[in-house]
């Protein structure tokens, strides 16, 4: 090659790099089509109850998951109303050994309201600030995974080293989490098509991290919902007489009380986590006789009641709560009578407690650690969620599974005013997924 034919060749190369250059960021300009405004527009999807807007997400994620190579898509309903549209969103990369268990990664669809005068962004404009945080209802809870996983799924085929997985990889979104799952997760995990992906581990949402390490959640709290009523002669209001249902009603709430007061100490006394306690709080009263203008003062009323919310871990001792509720709390010796609603199963179907071992009895484990090690992570010590999720529903039918948002460095504003999630923290959480969903599908030990 002459010296001349050299620089002619320097030169073309130099002209069509630039060509690409411009043309591809005037293509950035005109699409608007990023990581960022694609997590941006799902945020804008009104998906906030009483009325989530299930069909434009849906319309949404199949429309980016046809956008991405080898995806299956398939669209599910489960609601037990036909006026109430809820579908199911699931997403399937096939492995190359379909026999071996596969690995589902969930997120809902749904968020809780947003009061939009409380916030200092509109929570369904998803706002980017100059400091880069995304404010948006659903930016941490937990629209944020839905997307990651899409952006790792995308990103992990453009590897030129990409391989197909050994393992199936799903992805799941589901409706009606935030209102108990009974219309979503509780139906699909009983469904044919479910038992048909004969899915070996499970990753669902999480929680943020106030500091470096990413939390990783075993178990969530049941919750209860207790109501306690109280019934008794009625009388003026001047009487002093024993046993009037306000009084019985009372003895209760101190006991109650105290017991709440001993739980808390243990959590100040740094002996246990907030969600390794039982918690049970007073969520209202309802006694007195009304008046046109409040209530009668000079009547002690025959009945009265009262409502809590008690979370129970997996591991607390729930026929002995039920004995202190029937002795205590609310005895038929005080005219008392009570009501236990469960919001969620306590034990799996063998009558274990419902929680997922993080030791080396379960594979999956240390699959998952590495693999965010891998990716630059770090885990926090393992915990149990205060609150619940539809991780439940799986762990009740034997289906090992973690709660895990790789949020760090971010205040736990899920449910509060404000929630905004970091740009930098979104975009590291994708890296995160691509290390565990590689991890995950490629690993090929026993699961039995
Ligand atoms: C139970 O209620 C009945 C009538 O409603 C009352 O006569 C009795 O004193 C009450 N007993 C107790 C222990 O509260
Ligand atoms: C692993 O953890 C589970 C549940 O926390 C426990 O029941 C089991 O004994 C542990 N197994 C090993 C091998 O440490
Ligand atoms: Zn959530």
């Amino acid at each position: 090659m002459t010296d001349l034919n050299h620089l002619f060749i320097s030169l073309l190369l130099l002209v069509l790099v630039s060509l690409t250059l411009c043309s591809s960021a005037t293509a950035h300009q005109n699409e608007q089509d990023t990581p960022i405004t694609r997590f941006q527009r799902y945020l804008r999807i009104k998906t906030a109850h009483p009325t989530p807007d299930y069909t434009s997400a849906i319309n949404f994620l199949t429309q980016q998951a046809q956008s991405i190579p080898n995806l299956q898509i398939k669209t599910l309903s489960f609601s037990s109303s036909p006026h109430h549209i809820k579908p199911l969103l699931l997403l399937t990369l096939p492995g190359s050994n379909p026999s071996l268990p596969s690995i589902l990664f969930n997120s809902h669809i749904d968020s809780v309201p947003a009061e939009p005068d409380k916030w200092i962004h509109d929570p369904f404009a998803a706002t980017l600030t100059p400091e880069g945080k995304i404010y948006a209802r659903g930016a941490q809870d937990d629209k944020c995974i839905g997307m990651q996983y899409l952006e790792s799924l995308r990103n992990i085929q453009k590897d030129p080293n990409f391989k197909m997985p050994i393992r199936t990889i799903h992805v799941s979104y589901v409706p009606d989490e935030e209102i108990g799952g009974f219309d979503g997760m509780m139906k699909f995990v009983e469904s044919k098509e479910f038992k048909d992906l004969n899915i070996g581990f499970m990753l669902d949402e999480g929680q943020t991290s106030i500091n470096d390490e990413f939390r990783v959640f075993y178990a969530d709290r049941a919750p209860w919902n207790l109501v306690i009523k109280a019934k008794g002669n009625p009388g003026h209001g001047s009487k002093l007489f024993d046993n009037s249902a306000m009084e019985n009603l009372m003895k209760s709430v101190e006991l109650m009380t105290k017991f709440r007061e001993y739980q808390f100490d243990l959590v100040k006394d740094g002996l246990k986590m907030t969600s390794e306690v039982i918690s049970v709080n007073p969520v209202y009263l309802k006694a007195g006789t009304p008046s046109p203008t409040g209530f009668v003062m000079n009547m002690q009323p025959s009945e009265a009641e009262a409502g809590f919310d008690v979370r129970l871990p997996p591991t607390a001792d729930s026929d002995m709560l039920k004995r202190r509720i029937t002795e205590e709390w609310a005895p038929a010796i005080r005219n008392m009578t009570y009501e236990i609603t469960h919001k969620g199963p306590l034990r799996d179907y063998t009558g274990r407690p419902l929680v997922t071992p993080t030791n080396s009895s379960n594979p999956w484990w240390s699959v998952f650690e590495q693999a965010v090690i891998a990716a630059g992570g770090k885990l926090a010590k393992p915990e149990i969620l205060a609150s619940t999720t539809d991780a439940k529903y799986l762990r009740q039918i034997g289906i090992p599974t973690f709660g895990f948002s790789p949020m760090k460095n971010t205040p736990i504003l899920l449910h509060d005013h404000n929630e905004y999630l970091e740009v930098s923290v979104y975009l590291e959480g994708i890296k995160i997924y691509e290390s565990i969903m590689k991890g995950l599908s490629s690993f090929e030990g026993d699961t039995s």
